[in-house]
C-alpha cells in the first residue's frame, strides 16, 4: 500500500517540545504560566491588538464572541450556511437562532446581497438581527467590505470567523481583526495548530477582558469564590500554549506554503477542462488553507474523491451546508442553492505544510491519471 497523504495534518517545528518541557519543569501545569503569556503576546503582536483571549477551541470562541456581544434567548443571528457545525452550536447553546445565508459564486462565502434582503425584511417584520456571523471559508476572505457595511448600515455586530483563516487579508488587513470580534481555531489541522485549541480577538480590550472572565467561571479575584455570572471552563492549558507558541514562529513559513501548494495544483491542473480553480477577487489574499476546487459535471467529484482514496490519497468534500443537516434543518435558509451547488461539486485537496513536492506530485499525477 502506498503511504497515505492526508488532508491537513499538524506540521510540528520540534521545538514545541522545548515549550511543553518548561512548563513540566516549572510545574506550570494549568491554564497559567508563561506559555500562555508568550503566545498571547505574539498573537497580540500579529494581529495588532492590545488583548487576545487564549481559550481551548475555535467554538468556544464563537461562543465567547456571542455572549460578550449579547446574544441570547430567540435572537437571530445572519450566518453562511456553506460552514462547519462549530460555528452554528454556539448560536444554539445560547438559545439563539441561526438565519441560513447562501454562498455567492465568487469567494463562496456568504452572500451579501441576500444577508442584506433578510436584515431588511427581518427589521420591517419588527425584529433585527442581533449579529451577523462572516465565515471565510477554508481561509478564502469574504466579501468582507460590503458585510461591514451592512453592520454599519443596520447597526449590527459582525463577528468574524477566522477559524480557517490565519494570516488571510482583505485590502492588505488580517481577517479576524476587521469586525467587532474575531476568532481563529488552532485545531490540529489548521495552519498552525495546538492540538486543539482557539483565540479571541478584538480591538476592544473590555471585550477580550470580559471573554476572559467567562472563560474562568466567571471568577472574580476574591480569594474565596465568588462567581458574578454564569460562566465557562474554556480557558487553554499553558502546555498546549507551548506548542502554539514554537508555532507562532515559523507561521510564516507555514503560510508560504500553503499558497504554493496551491498555486502548483492551479499551473499543473488548471488546463483539465473538468476543474474549475478559485481565483482571488480584487483585494483579497486567501491563505489557501485547504486547496479546493470545483469538479464541474459531467464528471463527478464523488468520483474523484474515491479514486484518490483508492490510492491511499486524502481528500474531502466541500461541507455539507448546514440548512440541509438534521440537527439544524429546521432553522430558515435564505438563497438559491448556491452552497448546495458547491457540496455536490467541490473538493478539498490535500494541503498540509507538510507535503513534500514528491507526495504534492503524486496527488497531482493521481488526479491527471483520473482525467486521462
Ligand atoms: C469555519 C469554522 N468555524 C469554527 C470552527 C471550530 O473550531 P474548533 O474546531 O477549533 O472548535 C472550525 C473548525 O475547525 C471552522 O472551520
Amino acid at each position: 500500500m502506498l503511504e497515505k497523504i492526508w488532508l491537513s495534518p499538524p506540521h510540528l517545528t520540534g521545538r514545541e517540545l522545548e515549550y511543553i518541557k518548561d512548563a513540566f519543569d516549572k510545574n506550570w501545569v494549568s491554564p497559567y504560566g508563561d506559555n500562555i503569556d508568550s503566545f498571547e503576546s505574539k498573537l497580540e503582536s500579529y494581529f495588532g491588538v492590545p488583548d487576545v483571549a487564549l481559550v481551548n477551541s475555535g467554538t468556544s470562541a464563537i461562543h465567547l464572541s456571542l455572549i460578550v456581544s449579547g446574544i441570547g434567548m430567540g435572537d437571530e443571528v445572519i450566518v453562511p450556511t456553506l460552514n462547519f457545525a462549530g460555528c452554528i452550536n454556539p448560536i444554539l447553546y445560547q438559545g439563539a437562532i441561526p438565519l441560513f445565508i447562501d454562498s455567492e459564486k465568487d469567494t463562496w462565502n456568504i452572500d451579501p446581497v441576500i444577508a442584506e434582503e433578510v436584515i431588511v425584511a427581518k427589521i420591517k417584520a419588527g425584529k433585527k438581527p442581533k449579529a451577523i456571523i462572516a465565515v471565510h471559508l477554508f481561509g478564502t476572505p469574504c466579501k468582507i467590505n460590503e458585510i461591514m457595511a451592512l453592520g454599519n448600515k443596520y447597526d449590527i455586530p459582525v463577528i468574524e470567523d477566522a477559524a480557517d483563516a490565519i494570516g488571510s487579508t482583505f485590502d492588505g488587513k488580517k481577517t479576524g481583526t476587521l469586525g467587532k470580534l474575531g476568532i481563529i481555531s488552532f485545531n490540529g489541522n489548521k495552519t498552525i495548530t495546538t492540538s486543539g485549541g482557539g483565540a479571541l480577538i478584538s480591538s476592544d480590550p473590555k471585550l477580550i477582558s470580559l471573554a476572559k472572565h467567562l472563560s474562568n467561571q466567571a471568577r472574580t479575584l476574591k480569594p474565596y469564590y465568588v462567581h458574578d455570572a454564569v460562566g465557562y471552563n474554556y480557558m487553554m492549558s499553558n502546555i498546549l500554549a507551548g506548542i502554539g507558541t514554537a508555532q507562532m514562529d515559523i507561521l510564516d513559513e507555514r503560510l508560504k506554503r500553503r499558497r504554493e501548494i496551491y498555486s502548483i495544483y492551479n499551473s499543473e491542473l488548471s488546463n483539465i477542462s473538468s476543474l474549475e480553480f478559485p481565483e482571488e477577487i480584487a483585494g483579497s489574499h486567501a491563505n489557501r488553507w485547504l486547496s479546493s476546487i470545483i469538479i464541474k459535471p459531467p464528471a463527478s467529484r464523488n468520483l474523484l474523491y474515491d479514486h484518490l482514496a483508492s490510492e491511499n490519497i486524502e481528500s474531502r468534500p466541500v461541507w455539507n451546508p448546514m440548512h440541509l443537516q438534521p440537527a439544524y434543518k429546521d432553522y430558515p435558509y435564505y438563497g438559491n442553492n448556491v452552497a448546495k451547488e458547491l457540496f455536490d461539486t467541490g473538493l478539498c485537496l490535500p494541503s498540509g505544510s507538510a507535503m513534500t513536492d514528491s507526495q504534492l506530485g503524486r496527488v497531482i499525477e493521481s488526479i491527471k491519471r483520473y482525467f486521462k
